[in-house]
């Protein structure tokens, strides 16, 4: 089997859950190239080290640009802060490797146009890791909804809610804290959280054409690690949005770090003429259903547990019973985006769709501004 190797950028968080996928992805999945963990950058030579050593990466590069530079490299894989995407993914497609890059696609739509040119001009294969499209419920939700199951569409309704920046001693800026500080992030919970509910959105129930929504930032200063004094926070705290897809149907959006209780409460729920369904990321490998044309004394909310092989995904890991978890969808993006290379169509999310995202948090972002409905300018 032929070797895709890797250069990853980024050594936390999302360094750990993609070098995991691209490690299991071979051995569960029929692969025609073998992902290589080739090499590994991050700032902190110490730290990369540690991280190469860890997860078997062949060797350490300091910074980014030796890394790309490098023609034993295939697949330029970002999973640095938001701030450092669109450098990082253009001078890779530049270099003529294949790109996959963390959410969102860049800071704002402008940096994003920008790399969905750089990765078409360069006609390399690129991704984005919105990786809750492959748990198996979410993708089984998609093809419930192909199938036309649930018939015409009226609601979609999505929250992502979490709770960890209600003290306002929490900083801004810095590892860990980077999120607070738009400069960093480029907006918060709408570009970070509903981001995730939004690719979903389009990806199960087409375009939004327009959107209404109101931000707030509860905690207004906050101490910047870099300097230690208070600085004006910029970020979104709380996003919420009504929207209208293309497809007529209404929806609801929802995102804040102050819910709490919450630690990542992703979850997303769809009416339609004949059923509904709704999906949990704390529950994630279950899909809960409800078909109005079930005999009437046994109609009522399913609860399925996806662990059987006809369920997307499942087959290929361990025996009805036993679930898998958050780290797969990862996985799963590893061996679609392998199973594609060559084919006329890509794996999605492709550049392209997260521009999409990116557009509809900006319109969003803008209407929570003016206080107007908002059109969302398409791809
Ligand atoms: N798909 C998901 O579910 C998901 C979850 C969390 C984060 N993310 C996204 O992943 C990205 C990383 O988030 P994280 O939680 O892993 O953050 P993190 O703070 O844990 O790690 C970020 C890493 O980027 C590195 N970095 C930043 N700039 C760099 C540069 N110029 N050169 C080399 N390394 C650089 C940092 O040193 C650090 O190792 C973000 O874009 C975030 O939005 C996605």
């Amino acid at each position: 089997m032929k070797a895709l190797n890797i250069g990853l950028v980024g050594t936390g968080l999302m360094g750990r859950a993609h070098s995991n996928a691209f490690r299991q992805a071979p051995k569960f999945f029929d692969l025609k190239r073998r992902p290589v963990l080739k090499a590994v950058c991050g700032r902190d030579a110490k730290k990369a080290q540690a991280f190469a050593d860890n997860w078997g990466y062949e060797s350490v590069e300091s910074d980014w640009q030796s890394l790309i530079a490098r023609p034993d490299i295939d697949l330029i894989d970002v999973a640095a802060t938001n701030d450092a995407h669109a450098e990082i993914a253009i001078a890779a497609a530049k270099a003529g490797k294949m790109v996959m890059c963390e959410k969102p696609l860049g800071m704002n739509p402008a940096e994003s146009r920008k790399m969905v040119a750089a990765v078409e001009k360069a006609g390399v294969p690129n991704m984005v890791w919105y990786n809750y499209r492959r748990a198996p419920a979410v993708t089984m939700a998609k093809q419930l909804i192909d199938s036309g199951k649930l018939g015409k569409i009226f609601h979609y309704r999505a929250k992502f809610l979490q709770d960890w920046t209600i003290n306002a001693d929490v900083p801004q800026g810095g590892p860990g804290t980077w999120r607070l500080d738009a400069s960093v992030s480029g907006s918060g919970v709408t570009g970070d959280l509903l981001a995730h509910c939004i690719d979903t959105a389009l990806w199960l129930n087409g375009t939004i054409d327009s959107v209404s929504g109101m931000t707030e930032t509860f905690v207004k200063q906050r101490k910047d690690v870099a300097t230690g004094k208070k600085k004006e926070v910029k970020i979104d705290d709380a996003s919420a949005f009504l929207a209208r897809f293309s497809n007529g149907s209404l929806a609801t959006f929802e995102a804040t770090r102050y819910a709490r209780g919450h630690k990542a409460l992703n979850t997303l729920e769809i009416n339609g003429e004949h059923a509904s369904l709704a999906w949990d990321l704390h529950d994630l490998h279950r899909l809960q259903w409800f078909d109005h044309r079930d005999d009437a004394a046994l109609r009522g909310w399913r609860s399925i547990h996806l662990s059987e092989g006809e369920h997307p995904y499942v087959g290929n890991w361990w025996i009805p019973g036993c679930q898998i978890g958050f780290e797969h969808t990862f996985t799963h993006q590893v061996a679609d985006f392998i199973a594609a290379l060559g084919k006329k169509t890509p794996a999605g999310p492709t550049f392209k769709d997260g521009l999409a995202t990116d557009y509809v948090t900006d319109a969003v972002l803008k209407s929570a501004k003016t206080g107007r409905w908002t059109k969302v300018k398409q791809v």
